[in-house]
C-alpha cells in the first residue's frame, strides 16, 4: 500500500471487495474487532457508559453478522493500562452491562484472552451467540503483547477464527495485536460497515470534494493541525481558523494576544501560511476575553485589542457572522475543531452558533471529526443533523494528514 496522498481511491477499490458481502459467515467464528474506548463514569459503586456513540456504530455490523447466523466474538480495548490499578476503571464489563440493558443480544462476558478455558469458550460458542472479551490491553501487563502486537499472539487469535472482521475505526491508526496481528494471519477478512462508512466519508473530503469546500478548524495547538493544514490547504477554497490556535496567527499578523497563549515557535509558520494563503484563510475578528481561565462573564474584543492581561476563550459575535457567511455556499464541509472552551458557558455560544448554523445547511456535505468537535456536538443536539460523525480521534486525524491506516491497510493490501 502507497503512503500517498491517493490513497483514498485506492482503499476505495480495495474496499469493494474487502466487504462483509463477499464473505462466508453461516455458522463462522468471527473475531470482530471493535473500537469501544468509551468514556466511563463511576455511579452508585459501578462504572457505567457515559457515552455510548461507539457502541451504537457497532450495532449494524453485529446485526448483519447475527442475521447470517454467525458465532462473534469482539475485541476491543479500553483505556491505557500500564499497571494492575488501571484495570478496574477500564474493564469491559461496563460495556457488556451496557449491551445487556441496551440490547436483546444474546452475549456473555469472558475475563481471559487465551488458555484453555478461553478456546473451549470459543469452541463452544453457538451461531447467533456474542462473547464479549474483556479489555485487550489488560495483555499489555505482559509485555504489551497487545499494544506492541505480539506475532505469537496475533497467529494463536488468528489460528481460533474462520473469519476476521475489521471494524474498529478508531483504533486503525495502531498496529494492535487484536486489529492488525489477527488480519496479518487470518486471511479470510474484511472490512466492517461502520470502517466502510468511516473511509467512504473521509474520502468525500480529502480525494473529490464537492465544491465549494470549506474547513473550520479549531483546538489548541498549531503544531498538532500542522500535517493536516499543510495536505488540505490546496484542496479547500476557505479554511476558517478559531479555538486557541486563532491567538497564534492573530500573533503573527503583529497583534498582542494577551494571556490567550500563543505558540511562539509556529509564528513563522502561520506567517508563511497566510502569505502563501491569505486568499483562503479567514481568522476571528473578535473575542470573548477575560482575566484567568475560568467561566465567568467575558468582555467583547476586536482581535486587535486583547488586554495584556486577559486571554481569549471563544470567538466574538461579529466572528460568528463573519464565519456563518462565509460558509453559506459551502458544498462540503469538514470541522475539526470546537472554535472556543464550550465546556465553559460563558464561552460556549461561538462553538454552538457555528456548529448549528452548519447543521442546518442543505446540499451540503457536513463532516465532523475529532473527540472534541464530536462532544461538542452531542452537547447541542446537533448529532442527527451532520452529514457524518466520525467516531475515531486520533485516526481521522491521521487519515487527514495524509497518511493511511495500518488498520486498513493490513485488510485493502494488494
Ligand atoms: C481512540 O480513542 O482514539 C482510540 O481508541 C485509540 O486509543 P489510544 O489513543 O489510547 O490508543
Amino acid at each position: 500500500m502507497s503512503n500517498d496522498k491517493n490513497f483514498a481511491s485506492l482503499y476505495q477499490n480495495l474496499m469493494t471487495k474487502k466487504t462483509l458481502s463477499n464473505i462466508f459467515l453461516e455458522n463462522q467464528t468471527v473475531f470482530l474487532s471493535c473500537d469501544f474506548n468509551v468514556p466511563l463514569t463511576f455511579l452508585n459503586g459501578e462504572y457505567v457508559v457515559n457515552d455510548d456513540t461507539r457502541i451504537k456504530a457497532s450495532f449494524e455490523t453485529i446485526d448483519y453478522l447475527l442475521e447470517k447466523n454467525a458465532k462473534i466474538v469482539i475485541f476491543s480495548h479500553l483505556g491505557r493500562i500500564k499497571s494492575e490499578s488501571d484495570k478496574k476503571k477500564n474493564s469491559l464489563w461496563a460495556v457488556y452491562k451496557y449491551f445487556e440493558k441496551n440490547t436483546n443480544y444474546n452475549i456473555s462476558f469472558f475475563p481471559l484472552h487465551k488458555g484453555k478455558e478461553f478456546e473451549n469458550q470459543i469452541k463452544n460458542l453457538k451461531s447467533k451467540e456474542i462473547l464479549l472479551l474483556e479489555n485487550t490491553r489488560y495483555l499489555d501487563l505482559e509485555n504489551e503483547q497487545e499494544s506492541k502486537n505480539n506475532p505469537e499472539l496475533a497467529k494463536y487469535w488468528a489460528s481460533l477464527c474462520d473469519v476476521f472482521v475489521g471494524n474498529s475505526f478508531g483504533l486503525s491508526h495502531r498496529k494492535h495485536c487484536s486489529n492488525y496481528g489477527i488480519p496479518t494471519f487470518q486471511k479470510n477478512n474484511c472490512l466492517g460497515f461502520l470502517m466502510e462508512k468511516e473511509l467512504f466519508a473521509l474520502e468525500k473530503i480529502t480525494s473529490n470534494p464537492k465544491k465549494p469546500y470549506y474547513v473550520l478548524m479549531g483546538g489548541a495547538k498549531v503544531s498538532d493541525k500542522i500535517k493536516i493544514i499543510n495536505n488540505l490547504i490546496e484542496k479547500v477554497d476557505k479554511l476558517l481558523i478559531g479555538g486557541k490556535m486563532a491567538y497564534t496567527f492573530i500573533y503573527s499578523l503583529g497583534f498582542e494576544v494577551g494571556k490567550s497563549g500563543h505558540e511562539e515557535d509556529q509564528v513563522e509558520y502561520c506567517k508563511n501560511l497566510l502569505k502563501t494563503h491569505l486568499d483562503k484563510i479567514i481568522l476571528p475578528i473578535d473575542f470573548k476575553v477575560i482575566d484567568d481561565f475560568r467561566d465567568d462573564k467575558p468582555k467583547i474584543v476586536s482581535y486587535k485589542e486583547i488586554p495584556s492581561d486577559h486571554m481569549g476563550l471563544d470567538i466574538g459575535p461579529l466572528t460568528i457572522k463573519l464565519f456563518e457567511n462565509n460558509l453559506s455556499d459551502a458544498q462540503t464541509i469538514a470541522i475539526n475543531g470546537p472554535v472556543g472552551v464550550f465546556e465553559f458557558e460563558n464561552f460556549s455560544l461561538g462553538t454552538k452558533e457555528v456548529f448549528s448554523y452548519v447543521s442546518e445547511m442543505k446540499n451540503c456535505f457536513t463532516f465532523v471529526g475529532g473527540g472534541d468537535s464530536a462532544f461538542a456536538c452531542n452537547k447541542f443536539n446537533l448529532q442527527d443533523k451532520m452529514s457524518f460523525i466520525s467516531t475515531g480521534g486520533g485516526a481521522s486525524l491521521q487519515y487527514l494528514e495524509g497518511k493511511t491506516l495500518p488498520g486498513v491497510d493490513i485488510i485493502c493490501e494488494k
